[in-house]
């Protein structure tokens, strides 16, 4: 019987930073996406809200919705065996109070199985943080470029302030929050917000200096349509591979080359 990997824990999260180990963390939204990163060995398993963007072609995250955190986080659950499981509060639970907020956490939990939640805030989101960690619910921070609040930033823009950023990700940690994601900020900021809190961060746009990296799964292997962000570096092209089987197979049909024998029953 092939034993079960052991799970990723929130320790073992933060004893990678201590031991200056670079987190991995990658979004997934179904099963596939979810088996293909915890088989990679992927630290962390994002069900990002992006998925409102990459699966639903929306053209932000705020169309998401609890319900639909829930449907694709149970089912990126179920493919993870080894990675931490996170699944993201959607917009705007973490602004109701603390109380809705944590009902929203624990119905996460209770629902898909996953093991953490993150949640975009600044630091007036610092006391719905302490009240989800003193339910025992992991949070992770997500700070700088918070995508909920684009028309309020104005725009996906580089978040250059660093007063701001840097006490947000300390109101997220002092609250109790495991790790945060800092997104967009110059890589000299994230640097000193990385050493300034004894959690880890995860960059995504935010230079080498973090704790770890995050990346949406499309963008990594080259699925996204479109122009994808600066910051992204593509590692695969699943879209222009998809693209030639799917024209190769609609050339056999018509050619009458597919099904062959070999696909043929009897
Ligand atoms: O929703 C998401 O995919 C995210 C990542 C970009 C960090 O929050």
């Amino acid at each position: 019987m092939p034993e079960t990997p052991r799970r990723v824990t929130v320790p073992d999260l933060i004893a990678a930073k201590r031991r200056k180990a670079p987190i991995t963390m990658v979004t997934a939204y179904d099963w596939p996406t979810g088996r293909l990163a915890d088989e990679a060995g992927i630290d962390c398993v994002l069900v990002g809200d992006s998925v409102a963007m990459v699966v639903a072609g929306r053209p932000s995250t705020i169309p998401a919705t609890l319900g639909q955190m829930i449907y694709h986080g149970e089912i990126v659950v179920r493919a993870v065996q080894r990675a931490l499981v996170v699944v993201d509060l959607p917009f705007p639970l973490q602004h109701l109070g603390p109380r809705r907020a944590v009902a929203a956490c624990a119905r996460l939990l209770k629902k898909t199985g996953c093991q953490a939640v993150k949640l975009e805030g600044t630091a007036g989101q610092a006391d719905v943080i302490a009240a989800i960690v003193s339910a025992g619910i992991p949070v992770m921070g997500h700070v700088g470029l918070r995508p909920q609040a684009v028309h309020q930033l104005g725009g996906y823009r580089v978040q250059r302030d660093a007063e701001p950023v840097l006490a947000d990700a300390r109101a997220a940690a002092d609250a109790g929050a495991f790790a945060v994601v800092l997104e967009c900020i110059p890589a000299a900021l994230a640097a000193e917000v990385t050493a300034a809190l004894a959690v880890p961060t995860i960059g995504i746009g935010a230079g080498p200096h973090c704790a770890g990296q995050v990346l949406v799964f499309h963008d990594l292997v080259g699925l996204s349509p479109g122009r994808v962000p600066r910051f992204v570096r593509g590692y695969a092209d699943a879209r222009g591979a998809v693209a030639a089987g799917l024209a190769a197979w609609r050339d056999d049909v018509r050619a009458g080359r597919f099904p062959g024998p070999d696909e043929t029953l009897a």
